[in-house]
């Protein structure tokens, strides 16, 4: 097949993806399994994370130095994995951006409506992203008639981050914010925040086997390679490994240990000062 120039080109540019810290990292995973020639570059502003209880204006001037430094390495779309960064202002960076610019919410609320079937959900983020309402309101889009409990489960981010969801403490943890919710008759459970499906099992168990738990990451994954086929900009190259990048605006470490964990294998990241 012949390539046009811009194709060409367009097939060494990566995708973009940017969170608080390492929650992020679970859309990479998805999107590297279903789009293995895809390049990624991925930015978590792990200095100044957790975003969740920051205001809104904050989490955007957050996320737009993060945008800023992605597109000076040219990337040819962004994923903005990280659901308070979306609840604070996907539109802004909709508008500022040339590249396609994809949140997380839209695609949770799909993922969600697909496997409801008794139209009670449950929904769980940062404060900052269940205060915004941004899932209600999309969820009610769709279907006006769904009974939706909100909580925001601000310790859980910290749990992740820290490498301590093992423990027995957070065990306790999660009980406590999420017993309330099992009596609430939901069948379908959205983890709101990139951060939580590196604590799926432990959810799991709390919650029981009758609640599905919704991680979007998978629908993102299957919206980003249909933009990319829409606009031809996937890359037709095949490559043995795409070389992913990982910048931290903190300690490279933990982020290392971490992220090895969730993508079983070794990550090498770099450290970048944003101010
Ligand atoms: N992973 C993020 C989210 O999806 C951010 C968590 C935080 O920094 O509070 O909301």
């Amino acid at each position: 097949m012949a390539l046009t120039s811009e194709q060409i080109i367009n097939a060494h540019r990566a995708i973009g993806v940017i969170d608080s810290g390492v929650g992020g990292l679970t859309v990479v995973q998805e999107i590297s399994r279903r789009l293995p020639r895809e390049r990624i570059i991925y930015f978590g502003d792990t200095a100044r994370m957790p975003y969740g209880p920051r205001t809104y204006d904050e989490v955007r001037r957050f996320t737009f130095q993060m945008i800023d430094f992605l597109r000076h390495q040219e990337i040819k779309m962004l994923v903005i994995a990280c659901n308070s960064a979306t609840a604070a202002g996907l539109s802004y960076y909709q508008e500022a951006c040339e590249q396609p610019v994809l949140g997380v919410i839209e695609p949770g609320v799909r993922a969600a409506l697909a496997k409801s079937k008794n139209g009670r959900v449950g929904v769980i983020g940062t404060v900052g992203t269940i205060k915004s309402s941004e899932y209600e309101k999309a969820l009610r889009r769709k279907n006006g008639g769904l009974h939706i409990v909100s909580k925001p489960c601000p310790l859980f981010v910290l749990l992740v981050e820290n490498n301590l969801v093992d423990t027995p403490e957070a065990k306790i943890v999660v009980h406590e914010y999420l017993d309330p919710l099992i009596g609430e008759d939901i069948d379908s459970l959205i983890m709101g925040c990139t951060h939580y499906p590196l604590m799926e099992s432990l959810i799991q168990e709390v919650v029981g086997p009758s609640i599905n738990l919704i991680n979007s990451a998978e629908e993102i994954a299957s919206e980003v390679e249909a933009i990319l086929d829409h606009n031809g900009m996937a890359n037709p190259l095949s490559c043995e490994m795409p070389r992913n990048r990982f910048f931290v605006s903190g300690n490279p470490e933990s982020f290392e240990e971490v992220g090895a964990k969730l993508l079983q294998r070794k990550i090498k990241a770099y450290r970048v000062h944003l101010t």
